[in-house]
């Protein structure tokens, strides 16, 4: 297994769960504990539960996932009292924070100081919460908001970033997050606000916001590496990435850690395959090292060749 590092935190190997599909409640938690990911990343959370958005909120499509949940979970205080039982499987355990106010972030992370989580993902970037804009792309607000939390956590705070496509955004981004001394970014978040429509029907395939989701996969692949590889260009060295958007095969996630990630995370492929998919990938990520003749994730980081 070739080991690999986030915000400090030592993973077995490079491959773990995104937040988001199967991973809000206890027993998801524990089959993720039991499977082969090299951390457990729990479902963003608010300060209340939330039963999320009317079904149908995800559809698996040719290439990918279109999904409009809305954030169903059961509060921070549940998986603070999770954590400790999740300690048993010996992986970093992961609390991803989505509160919908200041305030209700500021809570969160100050009650998670106290809790056996090892890091904090902190979403700035679900597109499906009705009513509410992704904080990521208010350069103004991330920086406000950002300065007092980073101020009240005592854990490695990153961010989950949405998808960024224009390089005068990734600067400004990039100057914040520094700014700001995150602990890594993830990036990305889906696309948000997506339309997928059904032309039989003459219809669009998820209730919520009358058919606009977050589009996953293999859909978003480019993008993501984009983002990864952008991020890495400009980011401070000490900030660690995670990629996540499109991984299915060891040779993705090669292809992230070219392009500058130190770990990934699986979302739609862990949403069709089930938990079997962290052995596969990892196996076929290992095949491809040592066929390449790399031995460790330091020797491919970052090294992406232009022409
Ligand atoms: C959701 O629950 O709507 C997805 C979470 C996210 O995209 O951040």
């Amino acid at each position: 297994m070739l080991k690999t590092t986030v915000a400090g935190i030592e993973l077995e190997h490079p491959i773990f769960n995104a937040a988001g599909p199967l991973d809000a409640t206890l027993e998801e938690l524990t089959v993720l504990g039991e499977s082969h990911a090299a951390a457990i990343t729990m479902k963003s959370c608010t300060l209340e539960a939330r039963e999320g958005n009317p079904e149908p909120r995800y559809q698996d499509i040719p290439h990918g996932s279109l999904n409009s949940m809305g954030l169903p979970n059961l509060g921070y205080k549940k998986y603070i009292a999770f954590a400790p039982l999740l300690k048993k499987y010996n992986k970093p355990i992961i609390a991803s924070v989505s509160g919908l106010s200041l305030e209700d972030n500021l809570t969160i992370i100050q009650a998670l100081n106290d809790a056996p989580v090892d890091l904090i993902e902190f979403n700035l970037s679900c597109p499906n919460v009705i009513g509410k804009p992704q904080m990521g792309y208010d350069p103004e607000q991330t920086d406000d908001v950002l300065g007092k939390i980073m101020h009240i956590t005592k854990k490695p705070l990153g961010v989950k970033l949405p998808p960024y496509f224009d390089f005068v955004h990734f600067e400004q981004i990039a100057a914040i997050l520094n700014r700001n001394n995150v602990r890594f970014v993830t990036c990305i978040n889906a696309i948000g606000n997506a339309l997928v429509i059904d032309p039989e029907k003459e219809q669009v395939i998820i209730r919520p916001k009358n058919g606009f989701g977050g589009l996953g996969g293999a859909y978003v692949k480019p993008t993501a590496l984009a983002n990864v590889r952008k991020f890495s260009e400009l980011l401070n060295p000490t900030i660690d990435i995670v990629g996540v958007g499109g991984i299915s095969s060891g040779t993705d996630v090669f292809e992230f850690i070219l392009a500058g990630a130190t770990a990934v995370q699986i979302g739609t492929t862990f949403m069709k395959e089930k938990h079997g998919c962290f052995e596969r990938i990892e196996r076929e990520f290992n095949e491809l090292m040592a066929k390449k003749g790399y031995e460790t994730i330091e020797d491919v980081k970052g090294n992406l060749k232009t022409l």
